[in-house]
């Protein structure tokens, strides 16, 4: 940016409109001025030299007659060649001198100096042959000084000086100038008014537009932001939208999930207090009904725990990933593992578990929150199944990731509800699964899991029955970029069956 440029910005300050308006002025009225001054400039150089040139003619054509006639050595008495003489000085409205060898002033149509002499570097010059003009513009004349001469040059026998006035085209010139001003005015202020009217309406375009996001700040329950005239900020206008939209669905859903929270958290609670309440209004209770309720509280109570501590486990998976443990881990004796603690469950279902190593797999993972997730998975397929079925686990690697199928017999997961699985507190079937005592925060975990190590996880049913689940990790971690934020709530329900 030019300095005055900046000069003058630091005295109106940094506003976009202020700056707006100074760029608009400057392409508005620059060019024309620098046109207009130019433009007056050949036009003065053009008329003087052409003037010029007028007068070194008539003068060649006078200085001829004069040598012809050696008018030089015996001034006057010529009545031609005066009149001639009188004549270019009138012309001209100016003075015309013969100047002899010798300095001296022979003819002088003003009569002034006749008899005086004359030195100066364009006589002189004029005595070597050459012929030379002054112009001065300040005091509105030309003087041309001609050498009188034969035609070959060979002897000067006087030198010619005439003095025009060029007031004529200074006149001509000054109201040149005078219009010029004028239409320049005339011109930077309709620029300023056009600037002013421009930068008005753009910068209030800016305005309204933080106009709205100020009213939004309070809340964005039902708000939109609206009305834009220009490409570019209904640009802005739609994105800011969609982060309304998109923060009023976080919302949504975080209350939602504060009400299944609270829900699933109640249930077993008003068991446990209905039972202790109908032990309480009864009198002299049989000892078995008692052990019986007794043993029922206990199961209600084990709920709540499991209940709360998934949602802890839930609460701790954190999709930047900045809580992980990612240390290399042999996957294969994870999952060794896991299988191993659930093998009880397994035997107590009837359901065998098969584990099937393609390709041993060494990745950097947090072995704890990945457990987890793999656990969750293994045991729907145990849980979900029938008697005497099976589950089969895969491991093998791709380029880059490794992945673990995991497939039973069991019953499949309906098509309507796969979309919705991962979903917190999603049960297929509510009566069916509490029997089965789950939570329906197993897969939500088990996909939040999967997601901080940036990796993928897909539900299907298998043609032959049963369902699949696959999950890729890349083998190698993913450190988070920066726009990775938070995003550990239920907003993406459903979404990332990827
Ligand atoms: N392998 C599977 N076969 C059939 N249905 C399944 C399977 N895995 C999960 N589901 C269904 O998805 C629901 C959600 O699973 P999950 O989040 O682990 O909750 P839950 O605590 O009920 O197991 C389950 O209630 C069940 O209906
Ligand atoms: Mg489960």
């Amino acid at each position: 940016m030019p300095d005055f440029l900046r000069k003058i910005r630091s005295v109106i300050g940094r506003s976009l409109r202020a700056d707006l308006f100074l760029i608009i002025c400057i392409i508005g009225v620059l060019p024309c001025a620098i046109l207009g001054f130019v433009f007056l400039k050949v036009y003065e150089k053009q008329t003087i030299d052409s003037r010029i040139r007028q007068i070194q003619n008539q003068c060649l054509i006078i200085s001829n007659h004069l040598y012809l006639n050696g008018y030089t050595d015996a001034p006057s008495g010529n009545e031609v060649l005066d009149s001639e003489l009188e004549q270019l000085s009138v012309l001209y409205d100016g003075r015309v001198m013969l100047i002899a060898p010798d300095l001296k002033i022979t003819k002088d149509t003003y009569s002034l100096s006749e008899g005086k002499y004359m030195v100066s570097p364009e006589v002189e010059r004029g005595f070597s042959g050459e012929s030379t003009s002054v112009y001065d513009g300040g005091e509105h004349y030309i003087e041309v000084i001609t050498p009188i001469t034969g035609r070959d040059n060979e002897e000067v026998i006087g030198v010619m000086l005439t003095g025009a006035s060029t007031e004529q085209i200074d006149s001509t010139l000054s109201l040149l100038r005078k219009v010029y001003t004028v239409v320049m005015l005339a011109l930077a202020s309709v620029v300023l008014g056009v600037a002013f009217i421009v930068t008005a309406r753009i910068v209030g375009q800016f305005r309204r537009l933080s106009e709205s996001v100020e009213n939004l700040k309070e809340g964005f329950a039902e708000e939109k932001i609206e009305v834009f005239d220009y490409k570019e900020t209904e640009r802005i206008k739609e994105a800011f939208n969609q982060v309304l939209a998109r923060m009023r669905r976080v919302d949504e859903t975080r209350g939602e999930f504060v009400a299944n929270v609270s829900h699933e958290l109640k249930t077993p609670i008003t068991s446990i207090k209905i039972l202790a309440e109908s032990l309480i209004s009864q009198d002299d209770v049989p000892n078995e009904i008692y052990r019986e309720f007794m043993n029922d509280i206990v199961a209600e109570v084990d709920r709540e725990d499991k209940i709360i501590n998934d949602l802890l486990s839930l609460v701790k998976m954190d999709r930047t990933g900045v809580n992980l443990q990612i240390e290399k881990t042999d996957i294969d004796l994870m999952l060794e593992g896991i299988i191993k603690r659930l093998t009880p469950i397994a035997e107590k279902e009837k359901v065998d578990i098969i584990f099937e190593t393609r390709r041993q797999v060494i990745a950097e993972v947090d072995d704890t929150k990945l457990s987890l997730a793999f656990t969750n998975i293994i045991e729907n397929g145990i849980k979900y199944n029938h008697e005497l079925g099976s589950v089969k686990v895969v491991l093998d690697s791709e380029p880059m990731m490794f992945t673990v199928s995991v497939e039973d017999t069991g019953p499949g997961i309906p098509e309507e509800d796969l979309p919705h699985i991962f979903e917190r507190f999603y049960r297929v079937d509510k009566s069916h699964s509490r029997e089965i005592g789950g939570t329906g925060l197993g897969l939500a975990i088990a996909r939040a899991a999967v997601l901080m190590h940036k990796g993928a996880i897909k539900a299907e049913n298998r043609p032959e029955g049963g369902a699949r689940f696959d999950v890729k990790i890349p083998l190698s971690y993913i450190i988070p970029t920066e726009d990775a934020t938070s995003e550990n709530t239920a907003e993406d329900k459903g979404r990332e069956r990827t």
